[in-house]
């Protein structure tokens, strides 16, 4: 240091010829460190010093130097600070005056203080803050505080550096005072979204030796522009909905975000569709970009939308994005069945395979649960046939028969494949339309009917019923009488059918006596074309009436009665009189004859069979009786009401003819033969006589052509009674008779002996005798018949 010191004092020494010494030397030098050699610089010796007294003449207070007098030397005599002494100014100096007496002299000293670098630049503020807008424009100048150094000159603060110099650089300029100035020029723009703050650091430089420097923190806050747009996370979103999905449903949700902040960051979302079905059907919630459902979402109306969505932030940038929804079809719509054909009325005859209509199935929905499959009920004769493409025939697969089912109700079924799976029917109503197919067809197999004889022309018989199982006309029967003939006369000259309501009439009255039963055909034919017919046999059978009285054989009916039945006297009890033999044309319980005796002599003495007619003695006969014994017999047929026929026998009690001829003629008439009747018994028994000669040559003649045909003679040595065939039905139950039947009736001429023939009573209901012993002849028929028939039965009559 001091030869630092040293070498300014040689360099101002040169100085010291202007009798003013002039020292530079360096601020900040310890206390009694050498300015200088005083007496040397002035030429003077140490003795004038100290004779002269010498001494250091200043008018400042201050004495930063003092004088060795012994030395001839200047020290430090208070440590200099050139930045207190002078500031800023850079020349800075102390002077005083070297004061010597004895002579005085006056020498002028300069010390020079020089500066050293011993102040950093300074800034007032260690740290200083911007809010500068990221939408600031490059060449914004921001003015920055400048550094502050003690030191002057070279000293000085020389220079600036700021770090980092990515978006600033600074720019020094003189400012009015001279001093420079230092801004920061905004070089590239800010972006708060990359950096928010941005930290910069100042430095001042000086130009001393070693360097000093000091620095200043310059915090710079970006603020914020809308200077972003909002960001979808997607440019396409893809969603599903199901349809019919309730209101409210959420499809998707979008996300857009903005770099900003604050209100510059808020987002809105928003449909941006013009469309309105999307409008109608969707909506988002602006806030928090949830879209939503907001009405019917029908697979079969759309499959599928694009939701275009906008978003907005509050400084009115947007960005927008789509969703692409599909929709998910569900199994909503039922099989729509449709059926083509307006007629619905087939008839019975048609082929198998006939189709009787085509069906349309239409289901709105796709894929499985759009895929339908038909069938109808079973038991039916129809089939579905799945033609083309949703359609199917529907087919006859067997016969028809309307008799069988005039109508079908046909359901067709379609249900879809979807799950749950929906399904629709529709029933088709097939009337099937009449054929004449069916004959009619008679109740029964054959008839029987009865008609009791002697009824009144045009009656009502019954009625023969057909049915016929078509329909309408072609069920309309009419009936016919079928021609053929009875007995050789045409069947319709005895009954006739009535053709609408099948009533038998009787065209004639009946003779049962004439006629048992006869049998025709009625045909029964419908109204078809053509039409169809069947016939069905009718037997009418006649009953008979108890319109015959009965007719008494034996013993026979003279005008005036002298036959009589001989009983000897010695006639035990129980003894064969005779027998009362009566025959009736009736039949069955019209024919069935009772005998009774009526009135007698004595009533004693006889009986009569009741059903035999057989007249018995009940006693012993005794000498008392009379010879002369009459009876009165009455003979019943069990008709209702009964008819009936009386017959008086004469008996003689005699053990010899001429005993009985002489009771008889002694007493011939009876009270009641008054004398004119005498005369008319001579007149009748004339006529008889006469009577008896014509019918013995009849007889004789009748019985030489019976003799021809070799009929059966039969002879019988009992008497012979009315015969009741077994199976004889009473008549009470049903009023008819089951069977027509013959009966055989023979006269007895004595109880002892019978000669009868007989005649088969279907074909000759005349029963001819011959009664040897009387020589009458009986006419058996019915005094009621009608005989206007050509094959009446032989007839004979006598008086
Ligand atoms: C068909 O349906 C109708 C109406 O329901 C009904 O009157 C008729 O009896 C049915 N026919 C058959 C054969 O079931
Ligand atoms: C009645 O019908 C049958 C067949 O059913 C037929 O053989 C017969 O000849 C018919 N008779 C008359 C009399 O028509």
């Amino acid at each position: 240091m001091n030869r630092q010191v040293l070498a300014f004092l040689s360099l101002l020494f040169i100085n010291a010829a202007f009798a003013q010494i002039i020292y530079s030397v360096p601020e900040e030098m310890p206390k009694g460190s050498l300015l200088g050699n005083i007496a040397r610089d002035l030429g003077l010796d140490i003795k004038r010093f100290i004779s002269g007294k010498a001494r250091i003449h200043t008018r400042s207070s201050d004495e930063y130097v003092e004088l060795n007098r012994e030395r001839g030397l200047l020290l430090v005599k208070e440590k200099i600070d050139r930045e207190a002494l002078c500031a800023e100014t850079e020349l800075c100096s102390l002077e005083f005056q070297i004061i010597l007496e004895n002579p005085i002299e006056f020498y002028m000293v300069t010390v020079q203080i020089t500066d050293i670098n011993d102040h950093p630049p300074t800034f007032e503020k260690g740290e200083i803050q911007f809010k500068i807008s990221e939408s600031a424009v490059t060449g914004a100048t921001f003015v920055l505080e400048r550094a502050v150094d003690d030191d002057v000159g070279i000293n000085g603060v020389k220079k600036y550096d700021l770090k980092p110099s990515d978006h600033f650089a600074l720019k020094l300029y003189n400012s009015a005072d001279g001093n420079k100035n230092v801004e920061m020029v905004l070089q590239k723009p800010l972006d708060r979204e990359k950096q928010e703050q941005i930290n910069l650091v100042l430095t001042a430089v000086d130009g001393g030796e070693p360097q000093m420097s000091g620095t200043m923190q310059i915090v710079i806050t970006v603020l914020d522009a809308n200077d972003n747009a909002p960001v979808f996370t997607q440019k396409t979103y893809k969603a599903t909905v199901t349809e019919n999905s309730p209101k409210g449903t959420v499809v998707a949700t979008v996300t857009a975000s903005d770099s900003d902040e604050g209100s510059n960051s808020k987002i809105t979302y928003s449909i941006t569709n013009t469309q309105g079905n999307v409008r109608k059907s969707f909506e988002i919630n602006p806030e928090n970009g949830q879209v939503f459902l907001t009405g019917n979402i029908d697979f079969e109306r759309n499959k599928h939308f694009q939701v275009n969505i906008g978003a907005t932030d509050d400084g009115g940038l947007t960005d927008s994005c789509k969703i692409i929804v599909e929709v998910t079809d569900v199994n909503d719509n039922k099989p729509e069945i449709s059926i083509m054909s307006k007629s619905n009325i087939i008839s019975e005859n048609v082929e198998i395979n006939t189709v009787v209509t085509v069906i349309n199935i239409e289901d709105l929905d796709s894929e499985n649960n759009g895929k339908v499959e038909c069938f109808i009920g079973e038991n039916l004769p129809f089939i579905l046939k799945s033609s083309s493409n949703n359609f199917y025939s529907l087919v006859t697969d067997s016969e028809l028969d309307r008799e069988r089912a005039s109508e079908y109700n046909i359901t067709v079924s379609c249900s879809d494949e979807g799950v749950p799976s929906l399904s629709s029917s529709v029933t088709l109503t097939l009337q099937i339309s009449d054929v004449n197919d069916n004959a009619p067809v008679f109740e029964r197999s054959s008839y029987e009917a009865y008609i009791v004889e002697n009824n009144t022309p045009g009656l009502s018989i019954f009625t023969v019923k057909a049915t016929d199982a078509d329909w309408n006309q072609n069920a309309r029967v009419s009936y016919i009488l079928e021609d053929s003939s009875v007995n050789g006369v045409p069947v319709s000259s005895y009954v006739s059918v009535s053709a609408d309501s099948g009533v038998i009439h009787a065209v004639r009255s009946f003779d049962y006596e004439q006629i048992k039963d006869f049998r025709f055909h009625v045909k029964a034919q419908d109204g078809g074309s053509p039409p169809l017919s069947s016939n069905v046999s009718v037997k009418i059978l006649i009953q008979d009436q108890n319109d015959n009285p009965p007719q008494v054989l034996y013993p026979v009916q003279t005008g005036g009665s002298v036959v009589a039945e001989m009983v000897p006297r010695s006639a035990e009890v129980g003894y064969l009189v005779t027998k009362v033999v009566a025959v009736d044309v009736d039949s069955g319980q019209n024919a069935w004859l009772s005998y009774k005796l009526q009135k007698a002599t004595d009533r004693a003495l006889f009986e009569v069979g009741l059903q035999n007619g057989e007249i018995r003695t009940i006693r012993q006969v005794t000498d008392k009786d009379a010879v002369k014994q009459r009876l009165t017999v009455i003979v019943e047929d069990n008709g209702q009401p009964s008819r009936s026929a009386t017959v008086i026998v004469n008996v003689a009690v005699a053990d010899s003819f001429p005993e009985v001829l002489s009771e008889f003629t002694d007493s011939t008439h009876d009270k009641e033969y008054n004398d004119n009747l005498t005369f008319y018994l001579v007149l009748a028994l004339a006529v008889v006589s006469f009577l008896f000669i014509t019918c013995l040559v009849v007889i004789i003649s009748v019985k030489i052509y019976r003799w021809r045909q070799s009929r059966i003679l039969y002879h019988s040595s009992l008497p012979v009674i009315p015969y009741y065939p077994p199976r004889y039905s009473d008549t009470l139950g049903t009023g008819t008779l089951q069977h027509v039947y013959n009966y055989e009736v023979c006269r007895t001429t004595d109880s002892r002996k019978s000669d009868c023939k007989f005649g088969r009573a279907a074909s000759q209901n005349v029963l001819v005798m011959d009664p040897s012993s009387t020589g009458t002849m009986q006419r058996m028929q019915g005094e009621k018949s009608i005989l206007d028939e050509p094959d009446s039965p032989l007839e004979v009559s006598c008086l």
